[in-house]
Protein backbone atom coordinates (compact mmCIF):
# COMPACT_ATOMS: atom_id res chain seq x y z
CA UNK A 1 0.00 0.00 0.00
CA UNK A 2 1.17 3.41 -1.25
CA UNK A 3 1.12 5.56 1.47
CA UNK A 4 2.74 9.57 2.25
CA UNK A 5 3.73 11.06 5.10
CA UNK A 6 3.55 14.68 4.94
CA UNK A 7 5.30 16.54 7.93
CA UNK A 8 4.49 20.45 7.29
CA UNK A 9 6.00 23.27 9.63
CA UNK A 10 5.13 27.01 10.46
CA UNK A 11 6.19 29.60 12.73
CA UNK A 12 2.69 31.36 13.39
CA UNK A 13 3.57 32.82 16.58
CA UNK A 14 5.45 32.38 19.51
CA UNK A 15 5.07 32.85 23.48
CA UNK A 16 7.35 35.40 24.96
CA UNK A 17 9.45 36.51 22.03
CA UNK A 18 10.09 33.50 19.87
CA UNK A 19 10.66 31.00 22.56
CA UNK A 20 7.57 28.40 22.48
CA UNK A 21 4.38 27.72 20.89
CA UNK A 22 0.99 28.14 22.72
CA UNK A 23 -1.17 25.34 23.95
CA UNK A 24 -3.75 26.72 22.01
CA UNK A 25 -1.64 26.98 18.66
CA UNK A 26 -1.78 23.06 18.85
CA UNK A 27 -5.34 22.76 19.93
CA UNK A 28 -6.77 24.78 16.81
CA UNK A 29 -4.68 23.28 14.43
CA UNK A 30 -5.48 19.61 15.42
CA UNK A 31 -9.09 20.62 15.20
CA UNK A 32 -8.66 21.09 11.48
CA UNK A 33 -6.81 17.80 11.25
CA UNK A 34 -9.25 15.65 13.24
CA UNK A 35 -12.30 16.84 10.95
CA UNK A 36 -9.82 15.83 8.19
CA UNK A 37 -9.12 12.73 9.30
CA UNK A 38 -12.59 12.07 10.47
CA UNK A 39 -13.44 12.59 7.06
CA UNK A 40 -11.24 9.44 5.90
CA UNK A 41 -8.98 11.69 3.87
CA UNK A 42 -6.33 12.10 6.39
CA UNK A 43 -5.37 8.45 7.94
CA UNK A 44 -3.88 9.74 10.81
CA UNK A 45 -2.14 12.79 12.14
CA UNK A 46 0.14 14.10 15.18
CA UNK A 47 0.24 17.73 16.23
CA UNK A 48 3.68 18.80 18.06
CA UNK A 49 5.96 22.10 18.34
CA UNK A 50 10.05 22.51 18.88
CA UNK A 51 10.80 25.92 19.75
CA UNK A 52 8.18 28.76 18.44
CA UNK A 53 7.53 26.51 15.29
CA UNK A 54 4.34 24.34 14.95
CA UNK A 55 4.69 20.99 13.21
CA UNK A 56 1.90 19.23 11.66
CA UNK A 57 2.76 15.10 11.09
CA UNK A 58 0.15 13.58 8.87
CA UNK A 59 -0.27 10.61 6.91
CA UNK A 60 -2.54 10.03 3.67
CA UNK A 61 -2.51 8.58 0.18
CA UNK A 62 -2.89 11.58 -1.59
CA UNK A 63 0.71 11.50 -2.34
CA UNK A 64 3.17 14.87 -2.59
CA UNK A 65 2.58 18.04 -3.10
CA UNK A 66 -1.14 17.14 -2.50
CA UNK A 67 -3.73 20.58 -3.27
CA UNK A 68 -5.81 19.09 -0.37
CA UNK A 69 -3.07 18.09 2.09
CA UNK A 70 -1.08 21.48 1.25
CA UNK A 71 -4.68 23.37 1.63
CA UNK A 72 -4.95 21.74 4.82
CA UNK A 73 -2.11 22.27 6.16
CA UNK A 74 -2.26 25.97 5.48
CA UNK A 75 -5.68 26.10 6.84
CA UNK A 76 -4.24 24.53 10.33
CA UNK A 77 -1.51 27.33 9.95
CA UNK A 78 -4.05 30.03 9.37
CA UNK A 79 -6.59 29.03 11.84
CA UNK A 80 -3.68 29.19 14.53
CA UNK A 81 -2.53 32.57 13.17
CA UNK A 82 -5.65 33.47 14.23
CA UNK A 83 -5.48 32.72 17.85
CA UNK A 84 -1.15 34.20 17.72
CA UNK A 85 -3.28 37.31 16.47
CA UNK A 86 -5.75 37.79 19.50
CA UNK A 87 -3.57 36.29 22.10
CA UNK A 88 -0.48 38.98 20.34
CA UNK A 89 1.68 36.50 20.39
CA UNK A 90 5.25 37.63 18.71
CA UNK A 91 5.86 37.01 15.23
CA UNK A 92 2.00 36.04 15.47
CA UNK A 93 1.45 34.65 11.04
CA UNK A 94 5.52 34.64 10.42
CA UNK A 95 5.97 32.75 7.96
CA UNK A 96 2.73 32.77 6.20
CA UNK A 97 4.55 34.99 3.53
CA UNK A 98 1.58 34.85 1.15
CA UNK A 99 -1.91 36.27 1.20
CA UNK A 100 -4.02 33.23 0.12
CA UNK A 101 -3.35 29.50 -0.65
CA UNK A 102 -2.67 28.90 -4.58
CA UNK A 103 -2.25 25.17 -4.96
CA UNK A 104 0.49 24.09 -2.82
CA UNK A 105 2.94 25.32 -0.45
CA UNK A 106 6.13 25.67 -2.33
CA UNK A 107 7.41 29.38 -1.93
CA UNK A 108 4.55 30.31 0.73
CA UNK A 109 6.58 30.44 3.61
CA UNK A 110 6.09 27.06 5.65
CA UNK A 111 8.08 24.18 5.75
CA UNK A 112 7.59 20.99 3.59
CA UNK A 113 8.86 17.22 3.95
CA UNK A 114 7.16 14.66 2.36
CA UNK A 115 7.67 10.87 1.14
CA UNK A 116 5.66 8.54 -0.94
CA UNK A 117 6.51 4.96 0.32
CA UNK A 118 5.49 1.46 -0.24
CA UNK A 119 4.88 1.01 3.82
CA UNK A 120 7.02 -2.20 4.27
CA UNK A 121 6.17 -4.95 6.84
CA UNK A 122 7.65 -3.13 9.63
CA UNK A 123 8.13 0.35 8.90
CA UNK A 124 9.74 2.56 11.39
CA UNK A 125 10.31 6.14 10.71
CA UNK A 126 12.13 8.86 12.95
CA UNK A 127 10.64 13.08 12.42
CA UNK A 128 13.30 15.34 13.27
CA UNK A 129 12.05 18.89 14.13
CA UNK A 130 14.49 21.73 14.58
CA UNK A 131 14.34 25.46 15.86
CA UNK A 132 16.69 28.79 15.44
CA UNK A 133 18.16 26.85 12.50
CA UNK A 134 18.77 26.04 8.99
CA UNK A 135 17.96 23.06 6.31
CA UNK A 136 21.64 22.48 6.08
CA UNK A 137 21.88 21.58 9.70
CA UNK A 138 20.63 18.42 8.36
CA UNK A 139 23.74 17.66 6.69
CA UNK A 140 26.14 16.21 8.80
CA UNK A 141 23.47 13.85 10.71
CA UNK A 142 22.19 12.53 7.40
CA UNK A 143 25.46 12.06 5.88
CA UNK A 144 26.72 10.68 9.21
CA UNK A 145 23.35 8.03 9.39
CA UNK A 146 24.01 6.59 5.64
CA UNK A 147 27.90 7.29 4.62
CA UNK A 148 29.74 7.11 7.60
CA UNK A 149 30.60 3.52 9.28
CA UNK A 150 31.84 4.88 12.53
CA UNK A 151 27.93 6.10 12.96
CA UNK A 152 26.47 3.33 11.21
CA UNK A 153 28.16 -0.31 11.24
CA UNK A 154 25.03 -1.41 9.49
CA UNK A 155 27.21 0.10 6.26
CA UNK A 156 29.57 -2.84 6.95
CA UNK A 157 27.35 -5.65 8.59
CA UNK A 158 24.50 -5.57 6.79
CA UNK A 159 24.53 -7.04 3.17
CA UNK A 160 21.62 -4.98 2.28
CA UNK A 161 23.51 -1.70 2.94
CA UNK A 162 26.58 -2.69 1.63
CA UNK A 163 25.53 -1.17 -1.87
CA UNK A 164 25.74 2.14 -0.07
CA UNK A 165 22.66 4.99 -0.97
CA UNK A 166 22.50 7.74 -3.14
CA UNK A 167 22.54 11.44 -2.33
CA UNK A 168 20.22 13.92 -3.58
CA UNK A 169 21.93 17.23 -3.03
CA UNK A 170 20.32 20.94 -4.08
CA UNK A 171 22.17 24.06 -4.79
CA UNK A 172 19.67 26.44 -3.26
CA UNK A 173 21.09 29.67 -4.56
CA UNK A 174 21.50 28.14 -8.08
CA UNK A 175 18.88 26.14 -8.48
CA UNK A 176 20.29 22.95 -9.45
CA UNK A 177 20.60 19.26 -7.97
CA UNK A 178 22.65 16.64 -8.50
CA UNK A 179 23.33 13.05 -7.36
CA UNK A 180 25.91 11.62 -5.65
CA UNK A 181 26.52 8.22 -5.10
CA UNK A 182 27.80 6.95 -1.56
CA UNK A 183 30.91 5.21 -0.76
CA UNK A 184 31.94 6.10 -3.97
CA UNK A 185 32.00 9.87 -4.51
CA UNK A 186 31.81 10.97 -0.46
CA UNK A 187 34.93 13.21 -0.95
CA UNK A 188 32.92 14.78 -4.08
CA UNK A 189 29.78 14.96 -1.76
CA UNK A 190 31.38 16.14 1.49
CA UNK A 191 32.74 19.19 -0.93
CA UNK A 192 29.39 20.43 -1.46
CA UNK A 193 27.37 19.78 1.50
CA UNK A 194 30.17 21.07 3.70
CA UNK A 195 28.59 23.90 2.74
CA UNK A 196 25.60 23.84 4.33
CA UNK A 197 23.69 27.05 3.74
CA UNK A 198 24.18 26.43 0.24
CA UNK A 199 24.35 22.96 -0.82
CA UNK A 200 21.83 20.37 1.06
CA UNK A 201 20.49 17.42 1.50
CA UNK A 202 17.29 17.14 -0.07
CA UNK A 203 16.54 13.03 -0.15
CA UNK A 204 18.68 9.67 0.56
CA UNK A 205 17.77 6.41 -1.36
CA UNK A 206 19.37 3.12 -1.36
CA UNK A 207 21.75 2.30 -4.50
CA UNK A 208 20.29 1.88 -7.58
CA UNK A 209 22.42 -1.32 -7.48
CA UNK A 210 20.56 -2.60 -4.58
CA UNK A 211 18.21 -5.36 -5.87
CA UNK A 212 16.78 -5.75 -2.70
CA UNK A 213 15.40 -2.37 -2.07
CA UNK A 214 12.81 -0.11 -3.82
CA UNK A 215 14.28 2.91 -5.73
CA UNK A 216 12.69 4.91 -3.09
CA UNK A 217 13.14 7.84 -0.87
CA UNK A 218 14.29 6.75 2.50
CA UNK A 219 15.76 10.58 3.73
CA UNK A 220 13.71 13.56 3.04
CA UNK A 221 14.55 17.19 4.72
CA UNK A 222 12.50 20.37 4.17
CA UNK A 223 14.65 22.91 2.06
CA UNK A 224 12.49 26.28 2.14
CA UNK A 225 14.26 29.59 1.98
CA UNK A 226 12.65 32.19 3.66
CA UNK A 227 14.17 34.98 2.55
CA UNK A 228 14.26 34.13 -0.77
CA UNK A 229 10.58 34.06 -0.80
CA UNK A 230 10.27 37.43 1.29
CA UNK A 231 13.23 39.03 0.56
CA UNK A 232 14.19 39.96 3.70
CA UNK A 233 14.90 38.21 6.96
CA UNK A 234 12.18 37.11 8.55
CA UNK A 235 13.04 34.62 10.79
CA UNK A 236 15.48 31.10 9.71
CA UNK A 237 13.91 28.24 7.81
CA UNK A 238 13.53 26.02 10.70
CA UNK A 239 13.95 22.58 9.04
CA UNK A 240 12.04 19.16 9.28
CA UNK A 241 13.21 15.66 8.29
CA UNK A 242 11.84 12.21 7.94
CA UNK A 243 14.06 9.25 8.14
CA UNK A 244 13.13 5.10 7.69
CA UNK A 245 14.99 3.18 9.38
CA UNK A 246 15.84 -0.86 10.13
CA UNK A 247 15.98 -4.19 7.44
CA UNK A 248 18.60 -2.88 5.14
CA UNK A 249 18.49 0.55 6.90
CA UNK A 250 19.73 2.49 9.56
CA UNK A 251 18.61 1.22 12.69
CA UNK A 252 16.86 3.11 14.85
CA UNK A 253 19.83 3.54 17.30
CA UNK A 254 22.23 3.82 14.46
CA UNK A 255 20.04 6.81 13.01
CA UNK A 256 20.15 8.59 16.06
CA UNK A 257 23.52 7.98 17.12
CA UNK A 258 24.12 10.58 14.53
CA UNK A 259 22.40 13.62 17.25
CA UNK A 260 25.51 12.23 19.47
CA UNK A 261 27.63 15.34 18.91
CA UNK A 262 26.13 18.62 19.40
CA UNK A 263 27.75 20.17 15.85
CA UNK A 264 27.70 23.66 14.71
CA UNK A 265 24.45 25.02 12.54
CA UNK A 266 23.59 28.58 11.85
CA UNK A 267 20.59 30.20 13.63
CA UNK A 268 20.23 30.91 17.00
CA UNK A 269 20.03 34.89 18.59
CA UNK A 270 18.13 37.19 15.17
CA UNK A 271 19.27 33.74 12.82
CA UNK A 272 22.75 35.25 13.08
CA UNK A 273 24.66 32.91 14.96
CA UNK A 274 26.67 29.73 14.71
CA UNK A 275 25.95 27.30 18.14
CA UNK A 276 25.74 23.52 18.83
CA UNK A 277 22.61 22.00 17.58
CA UNK A 278 21.35 20.30 21.72
CA UNK A 279 19.03 17.07 20.82
CA UNK A 280 16.04 17.45 23.66
CA UNK A 281 12.79 15.84 24.50
CA UNK A 282 9.66 17.71 23.29
CA UNK A 283 9.13 18.98 26.83
CA UNK A 284 12.89 20.84 26.53
CA UNK A 285 12.30 21.96 23.05
CA UNK A 286 12.39 25.61 24.21
CA UNK A 287 14.84 27.79 23.31
CA UNK A 288 15.56 30.43 25.91
CA UNK A 289 19.47 31.09 26.59
CA UNK A 290 19.65 33.81 23.72
CA UNK A 291 16.74 31.93 21.83
CA UNK A 292 18.44 29.18 22.15
CA UNK A 293 20.77 26.84 22.08
CA UNK A 294 19.51 25.61 18.65
CA UNK A 295 17.50 22.50 19.22
CA UNK A 296 16.42 19.21 17.29
CA UNK A 297 13.45 17.07 18.56
CA UNK A 298 12.67 12.90 16.78
CA UNK A 299 9.69 11.47 17.32
CA UNK A 300 9.64 8.03 16.30
CA UNK A 301 6.40 5.96 15.06
CA UNK A 302 5.95 2.31 13.43
CA UNK A 303 3.30 2.90 10.49
CA UNK A 304 0.40 0.48 10.34
CA UNK A 305 -1.44 0.91 7.37
CA UNK A 306 -0.58 4.59 7.40
CA UNK A 307 -1.63 4.57 11.31
CA UNK A 308 0.82 6.29 13.25
CA UNK A 309 1.52 4.02 16.09
CA UNK A 310 3.52 6.71 18.64
CA UNK A 311 5.14 8.70 19.41
CA UNK A 312 8.62 7.63 20.80
CA UNK A 313 10.08 10.89 22.24
CA UNK A 314 13.66 9.82 21.07
CA UNK A 315 15.76 12.41 21.63
CA UNK A 316 15.07 13.73 25.40
CA UNK A 317 16.30 9.98 26.94
CA UNK A 318 19.38 9.98 29.28
CA UNK A 319 21.87 8.55 26.97
CA UNK A 320 22.20 12.36 24.86
CA UNK A 321 22.92 13.83 28.88
CA UNK A 322 26.40 14.20 27.80
CA UNK A 323 25.66 15.58 24.42
CA UNK A 324 23.41 18.42 25.82
CA UNK A 325 25.98 19.20 28.68
CA UNK A 326 28.47 19.63 26.36
CA UNK A 327 26.26 21.34 24.31
CA UNK A 328 26.12 23.66 26.99
CA UNK A 329 29.87 24.30 27.23
CA UNK A 330 30.06 25.05 23.55
CA UNK A 331 27.41 27.72 24.25
CA UNK A 332 29.22 29.29 27.30
CA UNK A 333 32.27 29.17 25.06
CA UNK A 334 30.64 30.74 21.86
CA UNK A 335 28.80 33.17 23.75
CA UNK A 336 32.02 34.83 24.92
CA UNK A 337 32.80 35.72 21.06
CA UNK A 338 30.39 38.14 21.42
CA UNK A 339 29.40 40.34 18.49
CA UNK A 340 32.51 38.91 16.52
CA UNK A 341 32.86 35.76 13.93
CA UNK A 342 32.59 32.78 13.71
CA UNK A 343 30.37 33.09 16.86
CA UNK A 344 28.06 36.02 14.48
CA UNK A 345 27.80 34.52 10.99
CA UNK A 346 30.04 35.52 8.16
CA UNK A 347 29.36 38.83 6.36
CA UNK A 348 27.72 36.63 3.45
CA UNK A 349 25.58 35.24 5.37
CA UNK A 350 24.44 38.39 7.28
CA UNK A 351 23.24 39.44 4.20
CA UNK A 352 19.59 39.18 5.07
CA UNK A 353 19.59 40.32 8.45
CA UNK A 354 19.19 44.14 9.30
CA UNK A 355 22.91 44.24 9.54
CA UNK A 356 23.34 46.07 6.05
CA UNK A 357 20.96 48.91 7.16
CA UNK A 358 23.59 49.75 9.76
CA UNK A 359 26.96 49.21 7.12
CA UNK A 360 24.92 51.00 5.10
CA UNK A 361 24.47 54.50 7.20
CA UNK A 362 28.71 53.98 7.61
CA UNK A 363 29.14 53.89 4.46
CA UNK A 364 28.95 57.77 4.00
CA UNK A 365 31.98 58.39 6.15
CA UNK A 366 34.18 55.81 4.66
CA UNK A 367 36.85 57.72 2.95
CA UNK A 368 39.80 56.23 0.49
CA UNK A 369 42.75 54.48 2.30
P1 LIG B 1 17.48 -5.13 11.10
O1 LIG B 1 18.49 -5.47 10.04
O2 LIG B 1 16.37 -6.10 11.21
O3 LIG B 1 17.01 -3.73 10.99
O4 LIG B 1 18.25 -5.27 12.53
C1 LIG B 1 19.37 -4.53 12.83
C2 LIG B 1 19.29 -4.06 14.26
O5 LIG B 1 18.24 -3.69 14.73
C3 LIG B 1 20.51 -4.04 15.06
O6 LIG B 1 20.47 -3.06 16.07
P1 LIG C 1 12.69 31.93 14.60
O1 LIG C 1 13.29 31.75 13.23
O2 LIG C 1 12.63 30.62 15.34
O3 LIG C 1 11.38 32.64 14.55
O4 LIG C 1 13.71 32.82 15.45
C1 LIG C 1 13.96 34.10 14.97
C2 LIG C 1 14.92 34.86 15.82
O5 LIG C 1 15.22 35.98 15.43
C3 LIG C 1 15.48 34.30 17.06
O6 LIG C 1 16.29 35.22 17.76
MG1 LIG D 1 9.73 32.98 15.55
MG1 LIG E 1 11.51 28.96 14.89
Amino acid sequence: MKITVSVIKADVGGLAGHSRVHPDLKATAGIILDNAKNSGKLIDYHVTAVGDDLNLIMTHKEGENSSYVHGLAWEAFVKATEVAKKYKLYGAGQDLLKDSFSGNLKGMGPGVAEMEIEERKSEPIAVFMMDKTEPGAFNLPIYKMFADPFNTPGLIIDPNMHDGFQFEVWDVIAHKKVFLKTPGEIYDLLALIGSKGRYIVKRVYPSESNKNMPHEPVAVISTDKLHEIAGKYVGKDDPVGIVRGQSGLPAMGEILEAFSYPHLVSGWMRGSHNGPLMPVSVEDAVPSRFDGPPRVIGLGFQLSEGKLIGPADLLGERAFDRTRDLALKITDYMRRNGPFEPHRLPEEEMEYTTLPQVQKKLQQRMVDL
